[in-house]
């Protein structure tokens, strides 16, 4: 059985490896390497097509304390309400997605991505202004908001029992947000070509998707994105769990769980649920029905390291979609929610 696990931790890794040079060069965004987590992020500036170059000590004399006001400041928001940690990891991945970490999805204006139907159970931005005031107050016009939306995901994952990883910094907030942008996200009721696709066009790989799809290990659904699951009596979701949901699902705006089982642990349950028909999400059970995702649903339900070591990576990954763009088109917002005057 040992033995059977450590095969399916090298396979894993030579699918990383694999899909890591198929892409290089392909693949016009920033990818960042694939490490150990507690090794330093190492981006070769010959290596990138543009002149946005993270790293972890991009403060270190501009903003020392950035990354510590930041820490407390999601600690003490994860004390009042825990449940604004889920919704932070969830707000990072749907700034990444659309025109890279650019904090776009902060923007609050009519037609911008945050005004978006598919953004409207996004949570967490008065975190984000309150971390902004008081990073404003010490370090006047130097953290972008893009970078504390990036630190902010990695602290609440740790407060949540998540791994830790080193955070690259130096994304600029971009000027632009469209709503219609912001509506490709996927929302629970795509297929796994579209998964696929939708990732490896921002750079991410198959890996980084399943691995990053864990992070439904906690936090909540609306009803509203399951409701074509309940309305057909979707045949992948088990029957016991199908009735309990359609309980629990009396108005479309209720909410539960998307890990049944341990839904306030960061764990390998998510996995393992979808193994007995009892994922959430029909593209959280998708993916264990695709024979593209399935190996690695299988492997990561049984290897908590693996989870978390790869968890780590995958989101570095995800902070390090940006969008090459030239001097003036980006900027360090004063305020989250507009773009500087
Ligand atoms: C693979 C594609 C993905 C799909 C289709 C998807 C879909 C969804 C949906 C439908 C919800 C519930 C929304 C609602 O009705 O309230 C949700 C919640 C969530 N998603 Fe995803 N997601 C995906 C990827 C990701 C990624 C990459 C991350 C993070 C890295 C993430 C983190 C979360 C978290 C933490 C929540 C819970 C939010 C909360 O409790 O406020 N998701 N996701
Ligand atoms: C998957 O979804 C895409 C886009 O929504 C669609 O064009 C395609 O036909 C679907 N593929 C399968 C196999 O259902
Ligand atoms: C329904 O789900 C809830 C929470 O996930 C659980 O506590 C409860 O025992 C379940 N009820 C049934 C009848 O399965």
């Amino acid at each position: 059985m040992k033995m059977k696990l450590h095969y399916f931790s090298v396979f894993i890794f030579l699918c990383q490896l694999k899909l890591l040079m198929v892409m290089s060069g392909s693949i016009p965004l920033l990818r960042k390497p694939i490490t150990a987590i507690s090794s330093k992020p190492h981006i070769s500036p010959n290596n990138l097509p543009f002149k946005d170059i993270l790293s972890s000590s991009y403060y270190l004399n501009t903003c020392p304390q950035a990354e510590g006001i930041i820490q407390q400041k999601v600690k003490a928001w994860f004390q009042k309400d825990y449940s604004l940690a889920a919704s932070i990891i969830r707000l990072h991945f749907h700034d990444c997605a659309v025109r890279g970490c650019d904090a776009s999805i902060l923007l609050n204006y009519k037609g911008s991505e945050r005004r978006a139907l598919a953004s409207k159970t996004l949570r967490g931005f008065q975190v984000i202004d309150d971390i902004k005031a008081e990073v404003e107050k010490r370090c006047p016009k130097t953290v972008s908001c893009a970078d504390i939306l990036t630190a902010a995901a990695r602290d609440a994952t740790v407060l949540l029992g998540g791994p830790f990883w080193e955070v690259p910094f130096g994304r600029k907030d971009g000027k632009f947000s469209f709503s219609k942008e912001a509506d490709m996200v996927p929302q629970g009721h795509e297929n796994v070509t579209a998964l696929i696709d939708f990732f490896q066009a921002r750079g991410l790989s198959i890996l980084d998707l399943v691995v990053l799809s864990g992070s439904h290990t906690i936090g909540r659904s609306t009803c509203y994105s399951i409701l074509h699951r309940l309305a057909k009596s979707d045949p992948t979701l088990d029957r016991k769990y199908l009735k309990n949901l359609t309980r629990s699902c009396k108005w479309s705006y209720d909410y539960v769980n998307l890990d049944v089982a341990t839904p306030v642990t960061f764990d390998v349950q998510y996995y393992k649920n979808l193994g007995k028909n009892m994922g959430l999400l029909s593209t959280d059970q998708a993916l264990y029905l695709d024979p593209r995702t399935a190996p690695f649903v299988s492997a990561l339900a049984t290897q908590p390291d693996l989870f978390f070591n790869q968890f780590a990576v995958s989101m570095v990954n995800l902070g390090n979609i940006l969008i090459p763009s030239t001097p003036n088109q980006k900027e360090i917002r004063l305020n989250c929610n507009y773009v500087n005057p």
